[in-house]
């Protein structure tokens, strides 16, 4: 099929890549002149494992415009894979998503506009309303949201645990599911209204998990126990299982924080209060901060101290820094007079935290520090020569944001070594 996919972020450039490689002849348009330069040059304007590789196999399938009607050409679906970013009152933004339908021309015959932006539910019913006003009856619409994972987002899309496929005519829902022949997964059918809420509930649930470990994890530092154990102990039970039991210093990235805000507002604007969501979120918060009351316990005032902070990105295996863990570190301790100084494998950082230096390495950036503190689980910190970095510190502090190291590996490096909900280590 002839797909179009409008925007060439994170979600558009990987659905565009991956429909690709099912065989399909795509156009990536993005109104960043800059991106779409970038992308007609041969460069990746992100970092994604895979994504290079197969936007470079599939050259002959796919091709980058910032005109619309050189996207439109011929297509027979239309992706909306545009930005929706919170605004201020925690609504989701759906400027750009507006800016697609409403620029979209009539079509002589049927084109299906397929909605993979995450949205509140709703839109999709606007979107009909506001198509059908135009004229553009022949312009079809369907949800079918992105669950992919930044880091593995090609293998999520080629692998993905279902396809969800809303859409108000079947006809419609038949032209997106014939689209993914070729990828092993159920397919769910629905209603629209419940294509966009499973999207929602499920980061939901998911980010109700990381809140729900993070709290035990404090009760377990108040009480003696070890959050690892008791996750292990507890993922066992088949009606629970492993995964998103990992305590940490809490959730970020550009789908969560605003997913979870929109649902919450979603639901407010509706006359209900989502109490559990709340609390998650305001957890959340509250669990980003706990860091600093861990230094502050370990090193007095945090005025002149200096504070290196080993990984910027939201998680490994991206440079996406939204809302990621680190900005709200580096505030919070500039804030309270620290010098801070961060390093990352790929995310820069340089526009995002100002007031903070930028290391060339992990070791560059402990250098003479009072403490450092890992944020982002890069494998990296794993491999790092522990012994060398303490020897480089003033002071052999280690606050394990992310519980990647072995304590006793650290103590014997003469380091303190404190991670999240490891009391008794
Ligand atoms: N990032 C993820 O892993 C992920 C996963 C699932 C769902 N989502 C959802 O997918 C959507 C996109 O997320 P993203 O992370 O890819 O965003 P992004 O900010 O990386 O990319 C959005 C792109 O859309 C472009 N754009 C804006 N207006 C446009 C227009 N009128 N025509 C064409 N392009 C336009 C922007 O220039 C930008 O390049 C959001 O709704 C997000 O919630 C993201």
């Amino acid at each position: 099929m002839r797909i179009a996919v409008f925007g060439a972020g994170y979600v558009g450039l990987v659905t565009g890549a991956c429909l690709a490689e099912l065989g399909h002849d795509v156009v990536i348009r993005d109104i960043a002149t800059e991106k779409i330069d970038a992308l007609q040059r041969g460069e990746v304007p992100i970092h994604e494992e895979g994504l290079r590789e197969l936007l470079e196999r599939n050259r002959a399938r796919l091709r980058f415009t910032t005109e619309m009607e050189e996207a439109l050409e011929g297509a027979d679906v239309v992706y909306v894979a545009v930005g929706t970013p919170p605004l201020h009152s925690g609504d989701a933004d759906l400027t750009a998503v507006w800016t697609v339908v409403d620029e979209l021309p009539r079509a002589d015959r049927r084109i299906v506009l397929a909605m993979k932006s995450t949205v509140p539910v709703g839109t999709g019913r606007t979107v009909r309303h506001r198509l059908d006003e135009r004229g553009l009856e022949n312009v079809g619409y369907v949800s079918n949201p992105e669950f992919t994972a930044e880091g593995t987002a090609v293998h999520d899309f080629m692998h993905p645990d279902r396809i969800v496929i809303g859409a108000f005519d079947s006809a419609d829902a038949d032209v997106v599911e014939q689209l993914h022949a070729g990828l092993d997964a159920p397919v769910i059918r629905s209603d629209v209204a419940s294509a966009e809420m499973i999207k929602l509930a499920a980061n939901a649930a998911l980010v109700t998990r990381i809140s729900f470990i993070n709290e035990i994890a404090n009760v377990c530092e108040a009480t003696g126990a070890d959050v690892l154990t008791v996750a292990e102990g507890i993922g066992l039970d088949h009606r629970i299982g492993p995964s998103f039991l990992r305590a940490g210093i809490g959730f970020g990235g550009s789908c969560f924080p605003k997913d979870s805000l929109a649902l919450k507002q979603l639901a407010a604007n509706s006359g209900y209060n989502f109490q559990l969501l709340n609390a998650v979120i305001e957890v959340n918060e509250l669990q980003k901060r706990r860091v600093i009351g861990k230094l502050e316990r370990r090193l007095g005032s945090l005025r002149g101290k200096k504070i290196a902070l080993l990984g910027l990105a939201f998680k490994p295996g991206t440079d996406d820094m939204r809302e990621a863990p680190s900005l709200v570190l580096a505030g919070r301790l500039r804030a309270e007079g620290a010098e801070v100084r961060a390093w990352d494998p790929v995310a820069d950082g340089a526009a995002e935290l100002d007031g903070v230096e930028i290391a060339g390495s992990a070791i560059e950036a402990v250098e003479g520090a009072d403490a450092a503190v890992i944020v982002t689980e890069w494998p990296e910190l794993r491999e790092l020569d522990w012994a060398e970095a303490g020897g480089r510190m003033r002071n052999r502090l280690l606050i394990d944001g992310r519980n990647m190291l072995d304590p006793e590996t650290l103590r014997a490096h003469g380091f303190a070594y404190e991670g999240i909900g490891r009391a008794g280590q």
